[in-house]
């Protein structure tokens, strides 16, 4: 598979990191059928982990509904579903609904079909504020910065960000990342560039005019570690990017639990 994003090559530490993209250019795609993934988890057990919503929040939903509807060139039909899923389940993205209330931007909706570590019944109604308070410095250095950014959003504009991790699973749903780190010490070092997968969040955001919220996206894109491996430049930058990562990122992201895994892969390159 080929490598889409390598932001690893940008960045180690927390940061914003938002660039402006065309509007054509939205949605990624690259998954035939994104609701043969999305509505299993939807319609099942998993439900409350990866669909919330909040009264008065149909409007903007019906509104992100219209927009996405307008990306992939279609009308979509909800059957009856919530709007925002009804859009949800024909993108490969996770899509999230902003809304400013009581003077802070909440989380008012939310499809999350591959969370990275959280679950949509833990953060609905959340500020961003309370969404970030497991990131180190974000309340100090971010916030105010990106509550301007919610607040300035010109319509029309949409704005990109990549962030990265490494994990030891290809899974997109992952809610809990217990059992799969309780398995790393298990792991062959002989297989750990198939095992070992670079996970990459490519997210957007986007204003909507009509009703004033802001829809974010997320779209997860994982790939073995052998994909990095395959290009030698690729993996020195990798290599640098491992060894020169903020210890505040390596610590969010619990980069030590793969160190003596990623060691022999990076070693001379
Ligand atoms: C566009 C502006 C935003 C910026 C700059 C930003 C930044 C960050 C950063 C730096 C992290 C740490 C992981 C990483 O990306 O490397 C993070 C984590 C997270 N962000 Fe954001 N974020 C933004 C918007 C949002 C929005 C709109 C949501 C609502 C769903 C959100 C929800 C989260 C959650 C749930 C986490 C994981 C926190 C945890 O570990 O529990 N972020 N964000």
């Amino acid at each position: 598979m080929t490598l889409r994003h390598a932001p690893w090559e940008e960045a180690g530490e927390f940061r914003i990191g938002l660039a402006p993209i065309a509007a054509s250019a939205w949605f990624e795609g690259g998954e035939t059928d994104p609701s043969a993934r999305k509505d299993p988890l939807f319609e099942g057990a998993a439900a409350p982990l990866v669909w919330a919503e909040t009264g008065g929040s149909r409007p903007a939903q019906a509104e992100v509904l219209a927009l996405v509807a307008e990306a992939i060139g279609r009308p979509i039909e909800t059957q009856g579903r919530p709007p925002l899923y009804a859009a949800a389940r024909c993108v490969a993205d996770d899509l999230c609904l902003m809304e400013k209330r009581d003077g802070h931007w909440r989380l008012s909706a939310l499809s999350l079909s591959a969370g990275s570590f959280f679950t949509a019944a833990e953060v609905i109604g959340r500020s961003l504020s309370e969404l970030h308070r497991p990131v180190t410095g974000f309340e100090d250095r971010l916030l105010a910065r990106v509550t301007r950014i919610f607040d300035g959003l010109r319509d029309g504009l949409v704005l990109e960000r990549r962030n990265w991790s490494v994990v030891s699973t290809p899974e997109l749903h992952m809610p809990d990342p217990g059992p799969m780190r309780a398995a790393i010490p298990a792991i062959d070092p002989a297989r750990a560039a198939q095992v070992l997968h670079v996970r990459c969040e490519r997210q957007t955001l986007r204003r909507l005019p009509t009703t004033g919220g802001v829809v974010f996206t997320i779209r997860v894109w994982v790939n073995p570690l052998s994909d990095v491996a395959a290009d030698l430049s690729r993996l020195a930058r990798f290599a640098q990017a491992w060894r020169t990562a903020h210890p505040d990122f390596r610590a969010y992201k619990r980069l030590e639990l793969y160190d003596a895994l990623v060691a022999p892969l990076i070693d001379g390159a």
